[in-house]
């Protein structure tokens, strides 16, 4: 059968070898130019422009984090270290934060530590590119600084259910000697407690 079609068939115009190779070769170069193109791109803003991801992966367990380990009540809301730096430790459940409205120094370098208790949320401060997903099982961290003082919002960005639309808390920055006067209490309340 096959050698009746190759009968009947027209042969078409044969491209010679070396052409075909060299065209092959061409392409094979301008492939691999654009590979490394785009894995040098990556690399460069990976490195300068600290674009990377969100956080290593940390896992824990959603279901005890009431009982046991960093986000338990009393390490909730908002840690100042020696140096300075802040960490904010917020939990994200159904349909709230917990706590709802952090105070945080203007112009230093903040660290926010959330997991979800449930679904998974969104974690997104206002006017700020602060956007990340909290998702139960895992420890989001995300380090930013905020240049100016401000009362931002930090609604839930991820549909988590019917309150979804419900669910914000607040981030307050505040000068850094207001913020040194406050009490651990009024630094995770904002004040009102
Ligand atoms: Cu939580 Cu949407």
């Amino acid at each position: 059968m096959s050698v009746e079609r190759e009968e009947t068939n027209e042969l078409p115009e044969i491209v010679p070898e070396g052409a075909a190779t060299l065209t092959e070769r061409r392409w094979f170069i301008a492939m691999a130019g654009m590979l490394f193109l785009m894995m040098g791109v990556v690399v460069f803003t990976g490195v300068t422009q600290m674009l990377h991801p969100m956080s290593d992966v940390e896992t824990i367990d959603a279901t005890s984090l009431h009982k046991s380990g960093e986000f338990t009540e009393n390490n909730l809301g908002v840690t100042s270290q020696a140096g300075g730096a802040v960490t904010v430790r917020i939990i994200a459940q159904q349909y709230m934060f917990v706590p709802h409205c952090v105070t945080v120094p203007v112009k230093t370098p903040i660290r926010f530590r959330l997991t979800s208790a449930d679904v998974t949320h969104g974690f997104f401060v206002g006017e700020t590119n602060t956007n990340a997903m909290v998702v139960p099982g895992f420890i989001t961290t995300v380090r930013t600084s905020f240049g100016k003082s401000g009362d931002l919002e930090m609604p839930c960005d991820e549909y988590c259910g019917y309150g979804h639309h419900g669910m914000a808390a607040r981030v307050i920055v505040v000068p850094k000697e207001t913020f040194d006067k406050m009490s651990p209490d009024e630094r995770m309340s904002c004040g009102t407690q």
